[in-house]
């Protein structure tokens, strides 16, 4: 009864984050339970190699599944049973009760990933809540003390990013340039989101075209540095620490902890920024744990943190439009 009822509540869910917007969950109704599965066609092979970013989306959309069912009064739990074989996470059931949550469907609607300018980072009680929320799953939440070795290192990672053909060509096939682009309103990363002006846009469209001839001009090193550094845009970068030893399925139980974090900035006021470059490129993200002290593998997640001094626009989903509701 409660998972027929949750069928309605999907493109709620669908507003998860996914790294490139791709969203690869899928579900599948099978009787009495509902699997949480993925397709392959939707996961970054190029950037996201060890399959990392896809597990932590994955997670996410267990945990957005969850509140979503809660607040709407449905009983529903999340039984982890990650098979790579069969390309599930797990499996959503009837549970005795409602999932316990904080958080409610209106702020899994109107969370946003934010790239624009942060008027001010984390207080030190809001990375004390996010760090306790990454802790209750035998995790941790750091911030990185060092800015100009941040920045160095981001640099690194910009240009390692545009050095592989193969990255730039994922990239830019998830890339929503203008508005005339057939899936603009469906998956991957709009110019409105990336908070590109018309001009802006059209440069990247051009220099993404040409790079196959441009490569070797140097056209890497003009891309990273052409992106600029979000850092100058303020907050505080914040790194998601998993327990040592954490596996495939450590990594999904950690998107649901990254949706958690999330949510808590989200109900303080901030926003998260992704900067996962720097742990995809491994060069700095050994430098990252060396500047942390903990085991680079142990890394699993960076964002700027901050107060957004204007909202960020709407991210497309493929399942219920922009804001709400089944297009
Ligand atoms: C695991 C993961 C990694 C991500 N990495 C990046 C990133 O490196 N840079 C970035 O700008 N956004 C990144 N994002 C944010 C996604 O692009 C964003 O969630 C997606 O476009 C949907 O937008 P929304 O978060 O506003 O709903 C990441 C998201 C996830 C879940």
């Amino acid at each position: 009864m409660d998972l027929a009822a949750f069928r309605a509540l999907e493109p709620l869910c669908w507003r998860a984050p996914s790294a490139h917007n791709t969203q690869p969950w899928r579900l599948d109704h099978r009787g009495g339970e509902v699997r949480v599965g993925w397709d392959p066609a939707y996961a970054l092979p190029a950037s996201d190699p060890s399959g990392r970013d896809l597990r932590l989306s994955l997670g996410a959309f267990v945990e957005t599944c969850l509140i979503v069912a809660a607040d709407a009064g449905l009983r529903i739990r999340f039984v982890a049973d990650h098979r790579v074989d069969d390309r599930r996470v797990g499996w959503l059931r009837p549970g005795p009760h409602r999932y316990d949550t904080p958080f409610d469907a209106a702020q899994v609607l109107t969370r946003r990933t934010h790239r624009g300018r942060f008027s001010a980072g984390p207080d030190a009680a809001v990375v004390a809540a996010v760090d306790a929320v990454a802790r209750a799953s035998g995790g941790a939440v750091r911030v990185v003390p060092d800015a100009d070795l941040l920045g160095r290192l981001l640099r690194v990672a910009d240009r390692w990013t545009y050095a592989d053909p193969s990255v730039v060509r994922e990239l830019r096939s998830w890339l929503r340039l203008t508005p005339a682009h057939p899936a603009y309103h469906a998956d991957g990363l709009t110019d409105r989101c990336l908070g590109l002006s018309g001009r802006e846009a059209a440069a990247l469209r051009g220099a993404l075209a040409a790079y196959p001839v441009l490569r070797r001009l140097g056209l890497p090193r003009l891309l990273a540095a052409a992106s600029g550094s979000p850092l100058a845009l303020g907050g505080a970068v914040l790194v998601l620490v998993g327990p040592p030893g954490t596996d495939d399925a450590g990594q999904v139980e950690f998107g649901r902890v990254l949706t958690r974090t999330w949510l808590t900035l989200h109900a303080a006021g901030l926003a998260a920024h992704p900067l996962s470059q720097l742990v995809d490129a491994l060069a700095t993200r050994d430098a990252l744990g060396t500047l942390l002290g903990v085991a680079p593998q142990r890394l699993l997640h960076v964002a700027r943190v901050g107060r957004p001094v204007g909202p960020a626009p709407p991210s497309a989903r493929r399942v219920g439009g922009v804001g709400q509701g089944v297009r």
